[in-house]
């Protein structure tokens, strides 16, 4: 089974941005211990600050990926060209989020992206990645 994680903006700075919300660990290492934990899958990671990028990503990989976990981070917010990929696309998407973004700011409750996911996690910390995966599984 082929999946891949995609994060978006200022997810490169895991372990180090505000720990209090996002934890201490950083992504690269979190990833090697899922890849460890699931050993089954052909599983990849592309991580992007640029909404453009992150368009092009799901659009080489959404028509033979068996799923995409997209942690769209603030674009999942403001993004109605992310959200558009994901309509586009034929593989399934999980949102995922680190923190709960319905308990934060209004502006965070809302996502371009949950419309034409085939579900969302949010709050479980980096364990909403363990989560997506076993939602595929
Ligand atoms: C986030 C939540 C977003 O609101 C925020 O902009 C992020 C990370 C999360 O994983 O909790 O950058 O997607």
């Amino acid at each position: 089974m082929k999946i891949i994680i995609i994060n978006g903006p200022n997810l490169n700075l895991l372990g180090k941005r505000e720990p209090h919300i996002y934890g201490s660990h950083s992504f690269e290492d979190y990833l090697s211990n899922l890849k460890a934990k699931f050993t089954s899958l052909d599983l990849s990671y592309f991580q992007s600050n640029i909404e453009g990028e992150i368009i092009d990503k799901l659009h080489e990989v959404g028509f033979s990926y068996d799923g995409i976990i997209l942690n769209a981070a603030a674009y999942t917010h403001t993004s109605v060209g992310i959200g558009d990929a994901v309509k586009a696309i034929e593989s399934s998407v999980i949102e995922v989020h680190i923190s709960n973004v319905h308990a934060r700011e209004e502006f965070r409750h809302h996502s371009y992206i949950a419309a034409n996911a085939k579900g969302v996690i949010a709050g479980f910390g980096l364990k909403s990645y363990d989560l997506a995966i076993e939602s595929f599984l």
